[in-house]
């Protein structure tokens, strides 16, 4: 995949998807910016891609703030010149499973301040820096809930669905701009967030392993593999997309 030296920020790359793709882009010669709100992950994960040859840097975030996500920017740019690919991964689930009627107001201002107004904040800020220096690529990481229903989770479910909706109206925006905005959707994967649902609701673990056409959940690296993809010069042509990675659970 052709990502060598591309300046990328990853958002949420002290764990999990995030981690994997930032290991990936600089493998394949990228150089990174590890964002996260948790810095001591972050540093890790940079610090694991410097030893192994790479290049990568880690930078305290939160996304829901919108003057922290401008230092990223900035940061990103200073460091690196120009910013080249944003990935839009850092995110959260509610912290109780619970229907609609009863859905957690604090639950749900806290999802959607993540998910859906931070992937705004990020993509808002790196675009006006994609427009002046004249080129750009976004990936979102959107999820199987933001294409099809996802019971008792009605916070998750709005704000993945903002997410394809704000990729695919942004694309739209963008494209005659050179910068390019897909998004992936993951199924379930094997990350915190994840083992944080299992633990939560442990017979839901099983019924999806079973209900999954490939028997199996996902594994981080095999999403990071679609996210450096959209992110390289072999998709050249592909805007404003999503890509399903869920085993088939969504057939
Ligand atoms: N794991 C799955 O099954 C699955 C499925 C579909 C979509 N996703 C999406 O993939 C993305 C990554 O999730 P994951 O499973 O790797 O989760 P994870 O919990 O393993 O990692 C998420 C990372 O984001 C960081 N983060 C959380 N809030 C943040 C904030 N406000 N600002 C900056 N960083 C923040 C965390 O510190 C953590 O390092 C999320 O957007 C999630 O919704 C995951």
């Amino acid at each position: 995949m052709n990502v060598k030296d591309k300046k990328v920020i990853i958002t949420g790359a002290g764990a999990g998807i995030g981690a994997a793709s930032a290991k990936l882009f600089a493998k394949h010669g990228a150089q990174v910016v590890c964002a996260d709100l948790n810095i001591e992950n972050a540093k890790a994960i940079a610090e694991e891609i410097n030893a192994a040859g790479g290049k990568a840097v880690s930078f305290e975030v939160n996304v829901a703030k919108y003057e922290q996500v401008e230092a990223m920017i900035k940061f990103a740019v200073a460091e690196f010149g120009q910013l080249d690919v944003i990935v839009n991964n850092a995110g959260i689930g509610p912290r109780k499973l619970s229907k609609t009627a009863k859905h957690d107001l604090e639950d749900w201002d806290r999802v959607i301040s993540v998910n859906q107004t931070g992937v705004f904040y990020c993509m808002k800020l790196a675009l006006q820096q994609m427009v002046e220096q004249g080129h750009g690529n976004i990936v979102n990481i959107a999820s199987l809930a933001g294409l099809k229903a996802s019971g008792s989770n009605i916070s998750y479910s709005a704000s993945k669905f903002a997410v394809v909706g704000m990729t695919k109206s942004a694309a739209m925006e963008y494209g005659s701009k050179n910068i390019r905005i897909n998004a992936v959707c993951p199924g379930y994967t094997q990350t915190n967030l994840f083992n944080q649902l299992i633990t939560a609701r442990p017979d839901i673990g099983e019924l999806f392993k079973n209900l999954t056409p490939m028997k199996r959940f996902g594994e981080p690296m095999e999403i990071a593999e679609a996210v450096v993809w959209l992110a390289s010069e072999n998709t050249s042509f592909i805007t404003g997309q999503t890509i399903t990675l869920d085993g088939g659970l969504g057939l």
